[in-house]
């Protein structure tokens, strides 16, 4: 299989506003709008308590809130900030490169084996479940290597997408209309799409659709995964979209099913 260069950026993404989020359902919606529950992390401290809530910035672009007036706090946000909007510095001697898509740009598998890739790789990764509100459930692959794999888009030394997916065997179709699993009948699939993330400066260029190329010619040696047999866990809001254009399909109802697993 033939895999593209993402094409050039053609629009900015559209924010999430909230008339397009109403009329989704809820299950569906809450990934991309929990990035502003990591206000917690700062409301739920003892001293913010006793500070006046107008101390309280909350960023437009990653959506934390911290205290505007505290050292210790604008560092945390910044560097959340990066991590969220530009990417994470990356050095070229990490991972092992799958694909050249053009001088500054590589795809890279992660060997949990080696320490510094695997930090890098877990710091990225902890970012992304902040910024879905998702469980600290991807290390699966530390382990075993058989359970699955991480690949990361570098770009200009910096890390500015990453998918982590594993290895499993049932699939079912999820109405990305009604927010459910459509039936219980199980379908055989070979890889699960546990993350999927992408810096929100270098959206809408196709880095997901490539990441995801990827994983169909990578994870399983002498095989290309067909698209239907890479399911979702719980698909977010831009998830969710991104899904049905990789490997949705039209069920006679009309509605766009794709493939889920868990
Ligand atoms: C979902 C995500 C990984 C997509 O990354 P991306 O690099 O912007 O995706 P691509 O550019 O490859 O998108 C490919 C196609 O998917 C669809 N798509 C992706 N994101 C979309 C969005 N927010 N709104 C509408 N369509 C979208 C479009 O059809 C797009 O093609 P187009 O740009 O030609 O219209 C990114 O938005 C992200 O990191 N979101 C936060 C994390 C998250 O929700 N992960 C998914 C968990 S299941
Ligand atoms: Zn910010």
């Amino acid at each position: 299989m033939k895999v593209k260069k993402p094409r050039k950026k053609k629009s900015n993404e559209s924010n999430n506003s909230g008339i397009v989020i109403s009329t989704l359902p809820t299950s569906l919606v809450q990934s991309d709008l929990l990035s502003s529950s990591l206000s917690s992390r700062v409301t739920k401290s003892q001293s913010y308590l006793s500070i006046g809530l107008n101390d309280k910035r909350t960023c437009k672009e990653c959506h934390m809130s911290y205290l505007k007036n505290s050292t210790a706090d604008s560092r945390v946000h910044n560097i959340y900030h990066q991590r969220i909007v530009n990417g994470r510095e990356w050095s070229l001697s990490w991972g092992e490169i799958i694909s050249t898509l053009s001088p500054n740009e590589l795809i890279v598998k992660i060997n949990s084996k080696k320490p510094a890739e695997t930090k890098a790789t877990l710091e990225i990764l902890e970012t992304v479940n902040q910024d879905l509100n998702a469980p600290d459930d991807n290390k699966f692959w530390l382990s075993d290597q058989d359970k699955g794999s991480v690949y990361v888009y570098i770009k200009n030394k910096t890390a500015i997408g990453i998918v982590s997916v594993e290895k499993i065997q049932n699939g079912r179709w999820f109405s990305i209309d009604d927010g459910k699993i459509v039936n219980d009948k199980s379908f055989n699939v070979m890889g699960g799409i546990n993350r999927i993330f992408v810096v929100k400066s270098q959206r809408r260029n196709g880095i997901a659709l490539s990441l995801l190329q990827h994983v169909q010619r990578f994870l399983i040696y002498g095989i290309t995964i067909p698209k239907h047999q890479l399911a979702w866990s719980q698909p977010s809001f831009s998830g969710g979209k991104l899904a049905s254009s990789f490997n949705g399909t039209k069920h006679k109802s009309g509605k766009i099913l794709v493939p889920v697993y868990k």
